[in-house]
């Protein structure tokens, strides 16, 4: 595929109303990316992977509370009204651990994202799914009925996201260390075939540092000029993002940290010092958040020994990061790091940017890509009628 030389010019051109582009869909436990086949990057990016139900009917008359009882008299509420109105509602997600289980949520954001979000008829489209790499046979099967039956689409691929984010990268071997919003994938994938037995779920992700904030990082205000619950962790996440890194060496990390200053939505100043580091932390001390799980580094090596041993060096040597939460600076290096301290072959983590966009859409980028590649004839899922 002549994927970067693709002008803005061609993409213009496209009328998704016409032209049976394939659209990619990469499902995550909190958002969805979504898209079409060649395209650089996804269209909608932030797609709420949840519908939401109002806690209460909102009152009148004021016009944002008009607008949330039209929600309201729908029903449910989805897409950008989760973020607008999430304060009020309840939210029904999609997933559980990585897999869709709540099918009438599915089908309202399906909606919404083909017809309102992408603008497209999907019926006699090809679609492509990413999964999670511990996917069972039948939750696969069953995501490929309900849009064969739901949506009437031609063909439906489910291709494993560490499979795909590899893909982005150009490589076919390599393991992917996938860190979402909720949960994270250790994936080694050996000449384009994932390796089932080994791969490995990661139970934590951006949200658990994200809570570790929004207790911590706030304790220096007075208690009542605190932020309530449900904004601290919005402004929590937001420090993350900011100013969130991880230490070389946590040990020697609080003779030289620098503090910054975070300005808060509502104008006040924060000052933000060791919780910059102690944070993210959590990934390679998972006890300071209350998971009694192994550190990243522990699940990273653990995953590759369990590899046949003539495919190690390889896997060592081309550990992949993907998903937001790899996104923080300072992770590939210290994980390079913990993880080289206890084994002899040389271990290089590598941190593609496919096509200059952030490894938050390197699992969507592969679908884009790989509708060019036969290899993706694998990965079809039969028509399966009810
Ligand atoms: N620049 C950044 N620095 C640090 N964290 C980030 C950054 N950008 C996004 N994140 C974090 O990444 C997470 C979202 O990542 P991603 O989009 O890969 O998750 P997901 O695919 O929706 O979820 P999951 O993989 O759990 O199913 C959020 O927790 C967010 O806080
Ligand atoms: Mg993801």
């Amino acid at each position: 595929m002549n994927h970067v030389a693709q002008t803005m010019d061609e993409k213009n051109a496209r009328d998704p109303f016409v032209d049976p582009v394939p659209i990619v869909i990469d499902i995550g436990s909190t958002t969805i990316k979504a898209g079409f086949a060649g395209e650089e990057c996804p269209r909608c990016r932030d797609l709420p992977a949840a519908i939401g139900f109002f806690k209460h009917k909102p009152g009148c008359p004021s016009d944002v509370e008009r607008y949330m009882l039209d929600i309201f008299e729908r029903g449910y509420a989805v897409g950008d009204e989760v973020y607008l109105h999430r304060l009020d509602l309840n939210l029904n997600f999609l997933c559980e651990r990585g897999v869709v289980k709540n099918w009438d949520a599915m089908d309202k954001i399906m909606r919404y994202l083909f017809y309102t979000d992408l603008r497209v008829d999907p019926a006699g489209r090809s679609l492509l799914i990413t999964y999670n790499p511990a996917a069972q046979q039948a939750d696969i099967e069953a995501i490929a009925r309900f849009l064969y039956n739901m949506f009437h689409v031609s063909e439906v691929y489910v291709v494993p996201q560490a499979v795909l984010a590899l893909y982005a990268s150009g490589m076919d071997s390599g393991v992917v260390v996938d860190l979402g919003d909720t949960t994270g994938w250790i994936a080694p994938v050996y000449e384009g075939e994932l390796i089932p037995a080994a791969n490995q779920q990661f139970a934590m992700g951006g949200r658990d540092i994200t809570q570790y904030l929004a207790r911590n990082v706030f304790t220096s205000l007075p208690l009542l000029e605190r932020p309530w619950p449900s904004d601290a962790f919005l402004i929590a996440e937001d420090i993350l993002v900011k100013l969130g890194y991880v230490a070389k060496d946590p040990s020697t990390e609080a003779e030289q940290y620098v503090e910054k200053i975070y300005t808060m939505p509502d104008g006040r100043e924060l000052a933000v010092g060791t919780h910059r580091y102690l944070g993210p932390e959590v990934l390679f001390s998972p006890r300071i958040a209350g998971k009694s799980l192994d550190p990243l580094d522990v699940q990273v090596r653990a995953t590759i020994d369990r590899c046949p041993a003539e495919m190690r060096p390889d896997l060592y040597s081309r550990i992949v990061l993907a998903g937001g939460t790899s996104l923080i600076p300072g992770l590939g290096s210290r994980l390079e790091k913990e993880v080289q301290a206890r084994v002899s072959t040389p271990v290089k983590i590598l941190e593609p940017q496919p096509f200059g966009q952030s490894r938050q859409f390197s699992a969507w980028i592969g679908g884009s890509m790989m509708f060019s590649s036969i290899k993706l004839r694998r990965y079809l899922v039969n028509f399966i009628g009810d």
